[in-house]
């Protein structure tokens, strides 16, 4: 079943909600449409093994089509979220829904943030949000060495198999334990005052 979201984000988000990472906090927010500076500087801030890793082919830079289709969000079957630290752009998660309750995850930090826990809090941020969103499965595309985000996959239950020089998940999915980030601010600003669907609230990682 298809759920609808009653109110998908249609412009650029002033508000953030603030998570610990360690040596400081990060700023999380929903990704406005066609929002293309913030993606642009994490993509400036990554080296080129960790874009390898991210588009799965060396990406010296990002050509105009790229940008339109990693900025085309919707709130609804494409959804991304920004983190940054003291104000700059430092990560993005996002996901698109590539059926009925499925949906295609990707994750970029900038390396100089590597290892601080950025990663975890926007995959709890969009995990959250799929789930209310009711999606069930998600799905993950990987380069065969990149171990930390088989490991941080592998948290909310994702398990991976080998395909054609690549890893691939497709797996039911669970919320993260213990919580990165505060779960009712990040579907408050997915969806605004409304809140998504009733029935389709996060569910818990019991
Ligand atoms: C994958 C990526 C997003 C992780 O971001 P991050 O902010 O460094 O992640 P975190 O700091 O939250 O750490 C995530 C977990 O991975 C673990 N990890 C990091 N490097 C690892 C490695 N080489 N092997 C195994 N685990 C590793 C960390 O220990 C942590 O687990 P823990 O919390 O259980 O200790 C980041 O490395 C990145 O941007 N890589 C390039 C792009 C990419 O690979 N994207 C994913 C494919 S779509």
């Amino acid at each position: 079943m298809t759920t609808h979201l009653p109110c998908p984000p249609l412009t650029v988000p002033t508000e953030g909600t603030t998570t610990r990472i360690a040596g400081g906090t990060a700023t999380l927010r929903p990704l406005g449409p066609g929002e293309a500076e913030p993606l642009e500087a994490v993509f400036a801030g990554m080296s080129p093994e960790s874009r390898a890793e991210r588009y799965l082919t060396p990406v010296p830079r990002i050509l105009p089509v790229m940008l339109r289709a990693l900025t085309a969000v919707d709130g609804r079957d494409h959804v991304a979220w920004l983190a940054s630290v003291e104000g700059r752009p430092a990560g993005i998660a996002r996901y698109v829904r590539v059926g009925a309750g499925t949906a295609e995850i990707a994750f970029e930090v900038v390396d100089e943030h590597h290892g601080r826990g950025l990663g975890t809090a926007l995959l709890d941020a969009v995990t959250t949000v799929a789930s209310a969103s009711g999606i069930r499965r998600l799905q993950a595309v990987v380069a065969g060495s990149n171990r930390a985000s088989v490991h941080l996959l592998g948290r909310v239950g994702l398990s991976f198999r080998p395909a054609s020089g690549t890893l691939e998940a497709d797996s039911p999915f669970h919320l993260l334990t213990p919580a990165r980030v505060d779960r009712a601010a990040v579907v408050r600003l997915a969806f605004g005052v409304l809140g998504p669907e009733p029935g389709a609230s996060p569910r818990s990682t019991a």
